[in-house]
């Protein structure tokens, strides 16, 4: 056995509907995932849920659940967005599943035994309506609180302090040391810029029961629950231990390694620009204090807005991803969110970009070429294959190679463009060739031939190119073309796949036109 590729999505809060934003990152790493199965690489790609914390303990108290029930409620419903968005995650993790809770307090129990925690009182002022202790950022200029925070007091809180101090040097150094770790590099600068101009303070790593009691109890002292973040971090690492990893013993009760597949360390985790912190800095310090090996890589993506404003259920400024697929398919908006937004910068969603992109990258790009190459050949050679031309082979050749350089660069909106090109480049084709010209002298017919391998062949070799982003077209493409195999096979994207005298199947379109669908 040897390490598997390994990478995750942020776990969502189970509180509330999927928008945009959660659709978006876990298309993202599923598109990541795909690329390299299909190059060969054995991938395992972890989602999931996180499910503690006071937002979850206050909505399932208001709706009369226990919080449990209220997250089995809703964890249907977030499964059910992995089906609807077509992702093949290996495992789904939910922080309240006991493999999850044991790992995070054998992790607890091992940097406590190692000194890492200390108790402490903290006094401060707490607003009792939101729950939370305010700093003096918080004060009005006049000095008094803003009455958003209800009644405020002041108060004394025991609780458990992680002590950082000691790992800001060596973090730093590490961040230094390695340019991949944290990508893309406008944010890598971010988080050393931070840690190089203020000095780490403890984290605080426990919650008082009677303040919360919806979390993990720390298993040295039952009067606290783990503070959500350290909890739901951890299960990057408690899926991989639960399953034997023995690179993740220190999550087992006694260090011991198991015999499970080798997953740890994450080569990526996928997670959006707001919880980088979370990810580039406490999550680290966790890991070596624990004795464990750090991930390859965090891939810090943007944030969507929708008409170049935040997204929000109050003011309605949603996108639906589940009714956007209903009404264009899944495909189309899996190639919306990659092919509108590189991995990094932040995006807007518009319904006219929408619209105009399956229209002319979809509909008339690729659908087109693959309609008009099969209904030729169908409809001037009976759908059999022509001998093997080169026309175009050197531009696939070439489109292959960036296509896949970029691919295992995690930069997939440039995967796309390149992919593009090769589309532009044989509807291109059509236009200087004139196949349909052709057709009408006999004395062509050779160089027919040609163009129509050359086309059907194009064809083929974008379907294996585009399957990580599009799989359900390019498996269309894949069964009009009635070649056997899968196109999540990227040793399939070599010119002269096509066989000359194999006979193909009927041409459908792949994209309806949606031209004269009203504006909404
Ligand atoms: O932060 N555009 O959960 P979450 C793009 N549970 N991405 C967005 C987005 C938007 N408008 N809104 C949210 C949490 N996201 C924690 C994570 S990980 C150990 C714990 C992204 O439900 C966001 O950046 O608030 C994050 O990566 C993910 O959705 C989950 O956000
Ligand atoms: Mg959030």
């Amino acid at each position: 056995m040897s390490k598997r590729f390994y990478l995750t999505t942020a776990i969502d809060y189970v509180n509330g509907a999927p928008h945009l934003g959660h659709a978006y990152e876990k298309v993202l790493a599923d598109v990541i995932a795909r690329a390299r199965r299909s190059m060969g690489q054995s991938v395992f790609f972890l989602t999931g849920l996180d499910e503690h914390g006071q937002k979850v303990q206050q909505a399932a108290q208001e709706q009369g659940k226990t919080p449990q029930a209220y997250c089995d409620e809703l964890a249907i419903q977030w499964q059910g967005l992995t089906t609807a968005l077509g992702l093949t995650n290996d495992d789904f993790v939910r922080t309240t599943q006991p493999r999850h809770r044991e790992v995070v307090q054998n992790l607890l129990q091992r940097l406590h035994d190692t000194g890492h925690f200390y108790k402490a009182a903290y006094t401060g002022f707490y607003s009792v309506k939101e729950e939370t202790f305010l700093t003096e950022k918080d004060r009005n200029p006049d000095g008094t609180w803003d009455p958003k925070w209800g009644q405020v007091v002041e108060l004394v809180e025991e609780n458990w302090y992680f002590k950082l101090g000691v790992h800001q040097q060596w973090l730093i150094d590490h961040i230094e040391a390695n340019p991949g770790f944290i990508q893309p590099d406008y944010r890598r600068n971010e988080v050393l810029g931070f840690l190089r101009s203020q000095t780490l303070e403890d984290l605080c790593i426990s919650r008082p029961v009677a303040r919360l009691n919806w979390g993990i109890p720390l298993p040295f002292d039952p009067g606290f629950v783990t503070y959500v973040w350290f909890d739901a971090l951890v299960n990057y690492y408690s899926i991989p231990a639960s399953l034997g990893d023995p690179a993740a013993a220190a999550g087992n009760a006694h260090g011991t390694a198991g015999s499970g597949p080798e997953l740890w360390p994450a080569d990526i985790h996928v997670i959006g620009k707001d919880i980088l912190k979370f990810h580039a800095v406490y999550w680290p310090i966790m890991l070596k204090a624990a004795g464990a090996a750090l991930p390859h890589q965090l891939l810090a993506h943007g944030w969507w807005q929708k008409d170049g404003a935040k997204l929000s259920k109050s003011t309605g400024n949603v996108v639906d991803p589940i009714a956007v697929i209903q009404e264009w398919g899944l495909d189309a908006f899996r190639y919306y969110v990659v092919r509108e937004l590189a991995v990094g910068p932040d995006g807007n969603w518009t319904d006219d970009g929408f619209r105009s992109r399956y229209n002319a990258e979809l509909a008339n790009g690729l659908g087109n070429l693959v309609n008009r190459a099969l209904n030729m050949l169908t409809r001037y050679r009976g759908g059999v294959v022509p001998a093997v031309s080169q026309d175009l082979a050197a531009d696939a050749a070439a489109a292959v190679e960036a296509t896949r350089t970029h691919y295992l660069a995690s930069e997939l909106q440039e995967a796309l463009v390149s992919i593009w090109s090769l589309v532009n480049r044989a509807n291109l084709f059509v236009e200087q060739t004139q196949p349909f010209k052709m057709a009408k002298d006999p004395a062509q017919a050779e160089r027919l031939d040609e163009v129509l391998y050359t086309l059907a062949e194009s064809c083929r070799v974008l379907a294996v190119l585009i399957w990580p982003v599009i799989p359900g077209t390019a498996e269309k493409i894949f069964a009009q073309l009635q070649v056997a195999g899968s196109p999540g096979d990227w040793s399939q994207s070599t010119w002269g796949g096509l066989k000359p005298g194999h006979q193909i199947g009927a041409p459908a379109p792949l994209f309806p036109r949606k031209d004269l669908a009203p504006a909404k």
